[in-house]
């Protein structure tokens, strides 16, 4: 099957699916803890439906998923989707991201099912922190849920941190030093998006990070664990794991995305920074063919936009992170 791109040549392999909006925790960066106005369970797509949408998602070229939410796994037998997708042709690599605090019980499962490997999301390393950012007492669940997705062969496990100045950044050194325990460890610039748009004075560049690394010693830029994404990785010398930069706010990556998403209520997104979306449920719903749902792939990559204009304040409004998975 042929790859297409978008109207700025980039190839476009890639589909993030979120497959709820529902969440067991309330980061303060993500949501209010209140909670969102959720999608009713009867908009959700079906595992059923969202396979149709995978089938056309390959005819279009693209080859690697990634489940997200909200978190995934709060939605039920998650591992029948994930095996529903493994058999769809054309499809060759399937993620899934993941807070971790229930990673422990599935991930066995999630491997057997056909999952190859898992991002954790992981903003502090000590108790009482991880309860003030995430509003649970759930630290141990998720480090003992790495543990697991490592030995069960989900990997590499990538371990992403949303660094927050006068929060979480005077972890930097500790996320760190578990490179020598074999983590990749990524350091995401928080962007002013969902409850980040009310951080933005703890925001923290990629920048400064990397100089508060210079404390570790010399580190050599060098290869994604695996890759397609927008990461820049390093190591320390002699030391396996690696340690990741994701920049959207301080460097675009827009020219060269390559994804789309899709949204728990069926609406695909052609870019996360924008309002634009094409409703894909009406025409699952009302029997569409495969052919039908690929047209519509067909017109969210051709309105695809160059990028965005996120540093200058041009921010998307309709939605939050947990409804787009991020
Ligand atoms: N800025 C940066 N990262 C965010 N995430 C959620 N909201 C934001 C934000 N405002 C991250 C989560 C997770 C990924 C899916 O998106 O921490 O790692
Ligand atoms: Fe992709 Fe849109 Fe983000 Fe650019 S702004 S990297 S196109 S999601």
């Amino acid at each position: 099957m042929s790859g297409i791109s978008d109207s700025f040549q980039r190839p476009i392999n890639y589909l993030r699916i979120s497959v709820t909006d529902r969440c067991n925790l309330r980061c303060i960066y993500c949501m209010p803890r209140e909670g969102v106005h959720l999608v009713p369970h009867a908009d959700l797509l079906s595992y059923e439906e969202i396979t149709v949408v995978v089938q056309a998602a390959a005819r279009v070229g693209i080859s690697k998923v990634r489940l997200s939410g909200g978190e995934p796994l709060v939605r039920l037998e998650l591992t029948k989707l994930i095996e529903m997708l493994s058999r769809v042709e054309g499809i060759d690599d399937i993620s899934l991201t993941t807070n971790g605090v229930l990673l422990k019980r599935f991930a066995a499962d999630l491997k057997e099912a056909g999952l190859r490997r898992v991002n954790v999301s992981l903003d502090s390393l000590r108790k009482d922190r991880f309860q003030r950012i995430t509003g649970y007492d759930n630290l141990v669940d998720v480090l003992q849920g790495i543990d697991e997705a490592r030995r069960v062969g989900l990997e590499p496990v990538k371990t992403n941190v949303v660094v927050m100045k006068g929060i979480n950044d005077d972890e930097i050194l500790d996320f760190a030093s578990r490179t020598r325990e074999g983590w990749h460890v990524r350091f995401i610039e928080l962007m002013p998006i969902g409850n980040g748009k009310m951080l933005q004075p703890e925001f923290m560049s990629a920048k400064e990070m990397l100089q508060r690394l210079a404390a570790l010693g010399k580190l050599e830029p060098c290869l994604p664990p695996v890759g397609h994404g927008p990461a820049k990785y390093y190591s320390l010398p002699g030391v396996q794991g690696t340690v990741g930069f994701i920049t959207p706010v301080s460097e675009h990556f827009c020219f060269r995305c390559n994804r789309l998403r899709l949204t728990a209520d069926g609406k695909l997104l052609p870019c996360l920074m924008s309002d634009m979306e094409v409703d894909l449920r009406p025409t699952i719903r009302a029997g569409g063919s495969t052919e039908e749902v690929e047209r519509l792939f067909r017109k969210a990559i051709a309105s695809k936009p160059a990028g965005h204009n996120m540093a200058q304040g041009v921010l998307p409004h309709n939605r939050w992170m947990a409804q787009v998975g991020g």
